[in-house]
């Protein structure tokens, strides 16, 4: 990793920004790497301006590297007050770009967090169509999740989405 890329992940993962879960959150993603065992989880919280779905905030919870804390910190910065479409569009280039270019053994911490943002989106699309809004139960936690055994921890090299 170059330095300024470790510099500034150094920076991130000292104070990073919206990490948690999120009581009032209207949707939820989760995703795991069957490449290192981390799991990442996206809260995400709508709100309406000029007739427009955006996201009011995000917040997230990570068992994984730095790397992923780091990228997930910035990415939930940069969600807030992006429109559902502007969202949807974003990859994990643009979403760890304030890092610096990843090195290619951590391309897919970034991966990780724009497929908990994809997941996130992809939830709330399925919500609106079952109504009611039903986010992750209070009761499961991200680390119950890694203590199930199931497909997270097989296969290799693919961001998998869990189910809640
Ligand atoms: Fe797996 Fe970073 S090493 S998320």
């Amino acid at each position: 990793m170059s330095d300024l890329s470790e510099d500034k992940i150094q920076q991130a993962i000292a104070n990073p920004q919206n990490m948690g879960e999120m009581s009032d959150a209207d949707s939820v993603g989760t995703v795991g790497s069957p490449e290192c065992g981390d799991m990442l989880r996206m809260w995400l919280k709508f709100s309406e301006k000029d007739g427009k779905k955006i996201i009011d905030k995000a917040s997230f919870q990570s068992f994984g590297c730095q790397t992923a804390i780091a990228v997930a910190s910035m990415a939930t910065e940069m969600l807030k007050g992006k429109t559902v479409e502007e969202a949807r569009e974003l990859n994990s280039t643009e979403l760890s770009e304030p890092l610096g270019p990843l090195p290619p053994t951590k391309i897919h911490c970034g991966q990780m967090v724009e497929g908990a943002l994809k997941e996130a989106l992809e939830q709330d699309q399925k919500e609106k169509a079952d109504s009611p809004v039903t986010a992750a139960p209070a009761n499961e936690t991200l680390l119950g999740n890694m203590n199930q055994p199931g497909p997270a921890k097989k296969g290799k090299l693919k961001v998998i989405k869990l189910e809640k």
